[in-house]
C-alpha cells in the first residue's frame, strides 16, 4: 500500500531513494515519483506506471542532491495520473511530502485550506497535509509536522522535506508502517525494511503517534504530545542477498523453492527461542474458545490450523476473516485466545482487530514474520516465522512457514492443557520435522505440473476442491491462480459442489481436485464422479494410489504420502508451482500482479 523512501547523507538521494523505490515495488506500482534538494531548489520527478519510468526520468533530468523523499504509489484516491503521484508540494514548493495511508477528513480539510488560499493541484487526500505543514511552518518543521497530523484522522506514515533544511528530514506514523536506520553520517527512512537492507541491519520501528527527524547520524523521536522518547533500535536478519532472484525467472519462483528451508528454520526457531518464555506472560490453562484472525492467504493459513486444532484441543476453534471478526462484535474475554496471523505483520484489519481484542480482555498472539512489525509489537506474545524475506506479492513459502508455526503451536496449546503427553508431542513433532523433506520431494514433480500448466493456460475459468484439511489448500490453491494468472479460479468444499457451482461444470471447465486417503477419500471420489458426469475436466492431486481416482481422472499428480498434519506441505507446492508456470506462460508480472500490493494498510 504505497512505499515510502527518504534519504539525508552524503551519498546521492536519487540513487538510495530508486534502489529503496525498486525494492519497495512490492507494495504499489502505479506510479512513482521523488523530490530531492538541489543546489537551484526542490526539484520534483513524478511518472505513471512501474519504477523503471521514474528510473530513466531520474537519469535524464540528470538532478542530484543529498536530501531526498521517493513514493511508490496504489491509489486510493485518484486516479493514477502524474499529478496524483506523490511527491506533493506546499504553495510555496519549499515543502514536499510523500504519504501512505488514507486521511478520512481530507475533505473538510480541502475546502477549510482552499477557502485560506490554498491551491491544489491533485485529487489525492495526501495534498491537504502538505499544505497543513505550510500553514503551521513558522522555521520548525518538526513543529509543523506535528501540528499538521494533529489535524488529519485516519492512517498516515509520512517523510516531509523543506529547501530550507537541506540536512534535515521529518516523519511521522499513525497506522501506516515507517522504519529508520542511522549510520554515522546518514539517515534513511522507508515503509518497510527491504528498501533499507542493502545500507543496514539496525532499524528503529516508529510507533503510532511519534513524530521523527532524521539528520546524518542522528534520530530523534517525540510522542504525539510532542515529549521526546529513546529511539529503539531492533536487528533484523536478513541478509540483501535474499533480495535477489538467485538466478530463478521470479521471486515467487525463487520462494516456493525456498519453502523447505523456511520450513525448517520455523520449526527449528522454537528450540533457539523457547517457546515457553515467550508464552510464559499468558494464562492459557482456562481459555474457553480460540479464534484464529488473519487476511487472505493467511487467512487461509488460519483456517487450516482449525481443522487441525480443534481436535487437539477440544475447544471450539474459529478462523475469522479479520475484517470481518472487527465488526461481528464478538464476545470476548480473559478466557479467549486471539492469535493473529500476518506475514507483514502490518495488515490494517488485522491490526486493528489485534486491538480490538487486546481492548476486550482476550489474549493474544501474533504470528508473524516481520520482526519488529507493529502485530509483533502489540500482541502479547509474538511467535515468528522464519520464512525470510518475501517478495513476491503472492505469498508462498510464508504460508507454508505460517502453517509449521501453527502445528507446532497447536501442539503446544495442547500440552499446555495437559491433552497431550510428553511422549506424545515429542511423536507429534518428530512427525512435522518431515514437512521440509516432503516440499522437497514434491519440488521434483515440477516437470509434470509444468505440463499440466502448458495444456491449461489458456481456460479461463477453474474450480478447486477439497474436504477437511484439503478445503483450505483448495481456497489457497484458486487465489493463487487467481492473483497471478487472473485466470477467474473458485475454490470449494467439495461435498458443497453439488450446492451451486456444479451448474458451471462442463466439458471446458477444469476442476482441481485434491484427494487423500486422511480427509474422507470416498465422498471426495463421489464429488469426482459427479463432475466426470457431466464431462468436467478432471485434474486430480492424490497422496494415494486408488483404481478408482486412477480411473476417473483426466490427469493425475501423485504426491508423497503422509499424515493429516503434513497434508499442507504436500498439496500446497504443487498448487503454487501450478498457478506459478499458468501466470508464467500467460505472459502476466508474476512478482507484481496488477492492483495487488504486499502489504495492505489501508481498510
Ligand atoms: O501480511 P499479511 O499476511 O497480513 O497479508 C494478508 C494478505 O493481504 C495476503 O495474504 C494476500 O492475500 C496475498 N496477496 C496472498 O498471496
Amino acid at each position: 500500500m504505497c512505499g515510502i523512501v527518504g534519504y539525508v547523507g552524503p551519498q546521492k538521494a536519487e540513487e538510495v531513494l530508486l534502489s529503496g523505490l525498486t525494492r519497495l515495488e512490492y507494495r504499489g506500482y502505479d506510479s512513482a515519483g521523488v523530490a530531492i534538494l538541489t543546489p537551484g531548489g526542490l526539484r520534483l520527478i513524478r511518472r505513471v506506471g512501474k519504477i523503471a519510468n521514474l528510473v530513466e526520468a531520474v537519469r535524464e533530468a540528470g538532478i542530484t542532491g543529498n536530501l531526498g523523499i521517493g513514493h511508490t504509489r496504489w491509489a486510493t484516491h485518484g486516479l493514477p495520473t502524474e499529478d496524483n503521484a506523490h511527491p506533493h508540494c506546499d504553495c510555496t514548493e519549499r515543502i514536499a511530502l510523500v504519504h501512505n495511508g488514507i486521511i478520512e477528513n481530507h475533505r473538510e480539510l480541502r475546502e477549510e485550506l482552499a477557502l485560506r488560499g490554498h491551491r491544489f493541484r491533485s485529487q489525492t487526500d495526501t495534498e491537504v497535509l502538505v499544505h497543513l505543514v505550510e500553514e503551521h511552518y513558522q522555521g520548525d518543521l518538526v513543529e509543523a509536522v506535528r501540528q499538521a497530523v494533529a489535524r488529519a484522522v485516519g492512517a498516515y506514515a509520512i517523510a516531509v522535506i523543506h529547501a530550507d533544511h537541506p540536512t534535515v528530514l521529518v516523519a511521522a506514523r499513525q497506522g501506516s508502517p515507517l522504519v529508520a536506520a542511522v549510520l554515522p553520517q546518514e539517515a534513511f527512512l522507508a515503509s518497510d525494511v527491504p528498501a533499507l537492507l542493502p545500507y543496514a541491519r539496525r532499524f528503529c520501528f516508529l510507533e503510532d503517534g511519534e513524530v521523527a527527524q532524521l539528520r546524518p547520524g542522528e534520530l530523534r523521536v517525540w510522542d504525539r504530545q510532542g515529549r521526546p522518547k529513546q529511539p529503539v533500535f531492533r536487528e533484523v536478519p536478513w541478509d540483501p542477498l535474499s533480495a535477489e532472484k538467485a538466478g530463478f525467472r521470479h521471486f515467487m519462483e525463487k520462494e516456493i523453492h525456498e519453502q523447505p528451508r523456511a520450513i525448517a528454520d520455523t520449526l527449528r526457531s522454537e528450540l533457539s527461542t523457547p517457546w515457553e518464555e515467550g508464552l510464559s506472560g499468558l494464562d492459557l490453562s482456562e481459555i474457553e474458545h480460540v479464534y484464529l484472525v488473519a487476511c487472505g492467504t493467511s487467512y487461509h493459513a488460519a483456517m487450516v490450523a482449525e481443522y487441525l486444532w480443534e481436535p487437539l484441543l477440544r475447544l471450539p476453534v474459529t478462523a475469522e476473516i479479520a475484517s470481518e471478526f472487527r465488526y461481528k462484535t464478538p464476545a470476548l474475554g480473559r478466557r479467549t485466545l486471539v492469535v493473529a496471523i500476518s506475514q507483514s505483520g502490518e495488515t490494517i484489519d488485522t491490526l486493528v482487530a489485534v486491538r480490538q481484542a487486546k481492548e476486550s480482555g482476550a489474549q493474544v498472539i501474533g504470528v508473524v514474520n516481520v520482526v519488529g512489525s507493529a502485530i509483533a509489537r502489540e500482541a502479547h506474545a509474538v511467535l515468528y516465522t522464519r520464512a525470510g524475506l518475501e517478495i513476491g506479492v503472492a505469498a508462498t513459502k510464508t504460508f507454508t512457514a505460517q502453517i509449521a508455526a501453527l502445528a507446532l503451536l497447536g501442539l503446544w496449546l495442547a500440552r499446555a492443557r495437559g491433552l497431550l503427553g510428553e511422549a506424545e508431542l515429542r511423536a507429534a513433532k518428530e512427525e512435522l520435522s518431515r514437512a521440509p523433506r516432503l516440499v522437497e520431494e514434491v519440488l521434483k514433480l515440477e516437470p509434470k505440473i509444468e505440463g499440466w500448466a502448458q495444456k491449461f493456460y489458456t481456460y479461463p475459468n477453474f474450480l478447486y476442491l477439497g474436504r477437511g484439511v484439503l478445503y483450505p489448500l483448495a481456497l489457497e490453491g484458486a487465489l493463487k491462480l487467481k492473483e497471478i494468472s487472473y485466470i477467474h479460479a473458485e475454490g470449494y468444499a467439495a461435498g458443497e459442489m453439488k450446492h451451486g457451482p456444479i451448474a458451471l461444470i462442463h466439458e471446458a471447465m477444469p476442476v482441481v481436485v485434491l484427494y487423500s486417503a486422511q480427509e474422507l477419500p470416498h465422498k471426495v471420489i463421489a464429488n469426482m464422479q459427479e463432475v466426470r458426469a457431466r464431462r468436467g475436466i478432471l485434474l486430480v492431486l492424490a497422496d494415494a494410489q486408488d483404481p478408482e481416482v486412477q480411473e476417473l481422472a483426466d490427469h493425475l499428480l501423485l504426491l508423497p504420502p503422509s499424515s493429516r498434519m503434513l497434508l499442507p506441505f504436500t498439496f500446497t507446492p504443487a498448487l503454487q508451482l501450478f498457478a506459478y508456470h499458468v501466470a508464467r506462460l500467460k505472459g502476466t508480472d508474476v512478482d507484481q500482479p496488477r492492483n495487488l500490493a504486499k502489504t495492505v494498510t489501508v481498510e
